[in-house]
């Protein structure tokens, strides 16, 4: 009985941390929505715009799309070179590089930031952390690899990252949904 009481509070804490998390993503949307017209509000809560002037060549960052962690990374040559000389015939989900980004920007890797495996977020967007053995991401759950254009090489998750909707709204803004 103690026991099933403490796992029902362990729950509790767990539903708490949720709720907090999805309220910190809310937060950063609303800003956004307040300073636009009323027909505007329906659209802006289900995109996101992000400025990426900031993302250096190698770095990526994180942002919240509905909820769910995205991934907005500007990839270097050599990762270019990389994601370019794999036979995409050999891929689990095959896909290029190319058709993963937008037609001359093929720096910018936009992903959804949930591993499809489980659904964990993987590591490799944050500073210092792993980015798996093909360079990309790393899902440390279940030990999925994903490569530079974020596709599954290794692991158990069958798809590679999702790219969502997006579009540059300007060089330096994408508008994500
Ligand atoms: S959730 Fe990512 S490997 Fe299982």
């Amino acid at each position: 009985m103690a026991e099933q009481e403490g796992v029902r509070r362990r729950d509790f804490i767990n539903v708490a941390a949720v709720s907090a998390a999805g309220v910190a993503g809310i937060g950063v949307v609303i800003p956004l929505v307040s300073q636009m017209s009323a027909s505007a509000d329906v659209l802006a809560a289900s995109s996101t715009e992000v400025d990426i002037s900031a993302i250096q060549q190698g770095q990526a960052i994180k942002a919240i799309f509905r909820k769910q962690p995205v991934f907005i990374r500007n990839l270097t040559q050599r990762e270019i070179d990389e994601a370019n000389k794999v036979d995409v015939s050999s891929l689990r989900d095959p896909q290029s590089l190319e058709e993963r980004t937008k037609e001359g920007k093929a720096n910018w890797l936009i992903t959804m930031g949930v591993c499809t495996h489980l659904g964990c977020v993987p590591l490799g967007a944050g500073e210092g952390e792993p980015r798996g053995e093909f360079g990309g991401y790393f899902c440390p759950c279940h030990g999925s690899h994903y490569d530079t254009a974020a596709r599954i090489r290794k692991g158990p998750a069958p798809l590679n990252l999702q790219v969502p909707e997006y579009e540059f709204t300007s060089d330096t803004v994408v508008t994500i949904g």
